[in-house]
C-alpha cells in the first residue's frame, strides 16, 4: 500500500524527460529511483537525506543508475540548490521534521525551485476529522510521538507564507493520508 502510495504521488507530481527532480528526505531512494529512470540521461535526480545509513544504502541500490545523486544532508541547514529544480517530491518525512524547521524546508524548497516549478507533499493528513482523527492521534502516540505537532501543523498556511501558490489536496485512503501539490507561480 505504502508503494501504490508512493507511486500515486509521483503521478501527482508527473516528472517528465529532461527534467531536474529533488527527493527531500529520500531514504533508502526507491522513489528517486523510479524518478530518474523517467527524467533519463537528460534529466537528474537528487535525494537528500540526513541519515548516513539511508544514503548508503540508496547508493548501493541505485548508485549506478546515473543522473541520480544522493546526498547525506539535513535539509534544516541551508541550501546551495536555488532556481534548480523543476520539481520537489517529499515524501512521509515533513513530519519527521522538527516543528519549527517545516516552514524554513518549505521556504527553501521553494528558492531551490525554478520560477515554474512545483513541490508535491505525501504524508498524514494534518487537517484529519471525524473517527478518522482518534485513529491518527492513537498511531502517533504509539509511534510518533515526538511529532505529535504535526497533526494542528497549517500545511496550506505554511506553504503560502514560503510563497506557494495554487495549491491543491488530495485525500488518500479515507483521508488518513493527503497529496499536496504546491505550485512556485
Ligand atoms: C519515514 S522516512 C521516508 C523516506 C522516504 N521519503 C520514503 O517515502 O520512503 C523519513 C526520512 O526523513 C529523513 N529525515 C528526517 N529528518 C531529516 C532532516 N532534518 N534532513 C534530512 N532528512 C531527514 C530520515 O532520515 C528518513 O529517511
Amino acid at each position: 500500500m505504502y508503494a501504490r502510495f508512493l507511486r500515486r504521488a509521483i503521478e501527482v507530481l508527473n516528472p517528465k524527460e529532461g527534467e531536474k527532480i529533488l527527493d527531500l528526505c529520500s531514504g533508502t531512494g526507491r522513489a528517486a529511483s523510479w524518478m530518474a529512470h523517467v527524467v533519463g540521461k537528460d534529466g537528474e535526480v537528487v535525494g537528500m537525506d540526513i541519515a548516513k545509513e539511508m544514503v548508503e544504502v540508496s547508493n548501493d541500490r541505485y548508485g549506478k543508475l546515473g543522473k541520480l545523486i544522493f546526498l547525506q544532508k539535513d535539509v534544516t541547514e541551508p541550501w546551495d540548490h536555488r532556481n534548480h529544480f523543476d520539481a520537489i517530491l517529499t515524501s512521509f518525512s515533513l513530519h519527521e521534521l522538527p516543528e519549527l524547521g517545516r516552514l524554513g524546508v518549505l521556504e527553501k524548497s521553494y528558492f531551490a525551485l525554478k520560477e515554474k516549478g512545483r513541490m508535491v507533499i505525501a504524508d498524514f493528513n494534518p487537517e484529519v476529522s471525524g473517527w478518522r482523527k482518534p485513529v491518527l492521534l492513537g498511531f502517533f502516540k504509539l509511534f510518533e510521538k515526538q511529532n505529535l505537532n504535526f497533526l494542528s501543523f497549517e500545511l496550506k498556511e505554511m506553504l503560502r507564507k514560503a510563497g506557494f501558490k495554487r495549491i491543491r489536496t488530495f485525500c488518500v485512503l479515507s483521508g488518513l493520508f493527503q497529496i499536496t501539490v504546491a505550485r512556485k507561480s
